[in-house]
């Protein structure tokens, strides 16, 4: 598995493993924002194993002389498969002006059948140390769902981010958000 910087040509794999990974999903034009205002901030980990399973499903698509193309929601390129990635982004919020400059994990997922390989922790380390190096950003913040076990261990214990405060009914179904904070030492990310 490679990590890489994610690239506009990235953008419908990640939308795609979002869209499978996770509940909260976002336009197209979200993704183009981030990679567009932040080209470095954002990365996704590849592999060339193109044998893997059809985790995320495949759709064929049969044209007027009657042959099939099978499109795999996975690939960026031929040869290779997008596993996971994090989208990335510094704060903008004109109403937070006053703050030092920060930045926001907007979305992280891998795919089933490659998680617990440390991939998760490897896509944040790079964008963290990204932000840091790049955009000057002094802290990282980003939201959690209370459920999530995997991701407050990985935020918390993996990462050592800390709960800001619980933000109530965040999420669209009524659940509570961690807000989790990180102050970005670049001693400690190199
Ligand atoms: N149970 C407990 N701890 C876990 C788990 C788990 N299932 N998964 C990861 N961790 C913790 C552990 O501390 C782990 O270290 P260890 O393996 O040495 O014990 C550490 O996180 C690093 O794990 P990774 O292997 O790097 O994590 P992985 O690549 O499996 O990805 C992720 C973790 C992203 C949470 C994955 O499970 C996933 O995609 N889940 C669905 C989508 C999701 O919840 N995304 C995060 C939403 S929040 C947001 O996007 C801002």
């Amino acid at each position: 598995v490679t990590i890489r910087r994610a690239t506009i040509d990235d953008i419908i794999c990640m939308q795609n493993a979002n869209l499978h990974n996770l509940p909260e999903n976002y336009m197209m034009k979200y993704y183009m924002y981030h990679i567009l205002s932040w080209p470095e901030a954002s990365f996704v980990a590849t592999t060339t194993d193109c044998d893997m399973e059809d985790e995320a499903g495949s759709l064929t698509l049969e044209n007027q002389s009657g042959s099939s193309i099978k499109l795999d929601p996975t690939y960026v390129n031929p040869g290779e498969r997008l596993v996971g990635y994090v989208l990335a982004k510094m704060n903008d919020d004109p109403d937070q002006a006053s703050e030092p400059p920060n930045g926001h994990i907007t979305s992280l997922s891998v795919m089933r059948t490659y998680r617990r390989m440390g991939i998760a922790e490897k896509l944040m380390r790079q964008a963290l140390f990204a932000l840091r190096e790049v955009y000057n950003a002094e802290y990282v913040s980003l939201h959690v769902r209370q459920s999530n076990r995997a991701a407050l261990h990985l935020y918390r214990d993996a990462l050592e981010f800390g709960v800001l405060k619980i933000e109530s009914s965040y999420y669209q179904d009524g659940e509570d958000a961690y807000a989790m904070k990180k102050i970005l030492d670049l001693d400690e990310l190199k």
